[in-house]
């Protein structure tokens, strides 16, 4: 007892735990580090994200591009709205990433799983909920922590995106009208599942189905909603699975289409 006392007064950070119980928040950290490290130099190098039908989902959906982008570009002609209009802020790079995509970063990031592991991971209060004899004390998410609470609304925006994602990866199947499949079809699938997953267990849109709900079986297509609500809990208990899934899934469909797109790799696909 004596000993642990002194290790604290050493120590501010130091538990009682004597096993590497930050290995995991470590690994989780340099995982994160790494992956969101990557898709925000995507989003400011926007080269190589598209091959007809891909688009890599790092700068999905494209409401403008740019008129005169960098090799790989979106063409204006997929953009929503086709090119960056002129009052686009100049200091704000020309890159489809910073009119939508960057919403889903505020969706991963408010995560409840998210919040949870890059606390731990930054070795904020406290380490982990099973490291017992932390110095410092927890004060939950409060002063500027409050954001965290937006995540109920960028809930709307991440169902939107997913939404937008799905219709890339339907249209993926068309190139030059041309009803085919190729592996980068099979890609952006995969992504807008592994993405659905993810969403669709949502403590937020787990609690916007049924939370206020207090009694399944009363009024009308509650049966329905009640299954609604049982498959995004079957999903929320392996959020962390999915959470991970999804992001190191969008990561490598973006690698592929930057390979395909830049003729590193040939698309093995039913077109050619
Ligand atoms: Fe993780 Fe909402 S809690 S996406």
């Amino acid at each position: 007892m004596r000993d642990h006392v002194a290790i604290h007064v050493r120590h501010p950070r130091a538990t009682s735990r004597q096993d590497a119980w930050w290995l995991a928040p470590a690994a989780t950290a340099g995982g994160l580090f790494l992956l969101f490290g990557y898709l925000t130099f995507r989003a400011l190098h926007p080269v190589y994200v598209w091959w007809e039908p891909y688009i890599s989902p790092a700068v999905a959906p494209p409401v403008f591009t740019a008129a005169d982008g960098p090799p790989g570009s979106v063409p204006v002609a997929h953009a929503w709205f086709g090119a960056f209009p002129s009052w686009w802020p100049a200091f704000v790079p020309q890159s489809p990433a910073f009119v939508l995509p960057w919403l889903a970063i505020v969706f991963r990031v408010t995560c409840y799983y998210y919040r949870g592991a890059y606390y731990k991971a930054a070795f904020l209060t406290p380490p982990a909920c099973a490291v017992r004899g932390v110095s410092r004390r927890y004060r939950g998410e409060t002063a500027i922590l409050v954001f965290q609470n937006l995540h109920r609304y960028a809930l709307y925006a991440g169902l939107f995106l997913l939404m937008a994602l799905w219709w890339e990866a339907l249209a993926a199947f068309f190139r030059h009208g041309r009803f085919g499949v190729g592996v980068g079809t099979i890609m952006m699938i995969v992504n807008a599942a592994l993405l659905s997953s993810w969403t669709l267990g949502c403590h937020s849109w787990r609690h916007l189905i049924a939370g206020r709900r207090d009694c399944f079986s009363c009024g009308q297509g509650m049966s329905a909603r009640y299954q609604v609500w049982r498959g995004s809990s079957w999903l929320n208990e392996r959020h962390m699975l999915f959470a991970w899934c999804s992001l190191v899934w969008v990561v490598l469909t973006d690698v592929y289409v930057y390979l395909v797109s830049s003729q590193v790799v040939r698309d093995w696909n039913t077109w050619s």
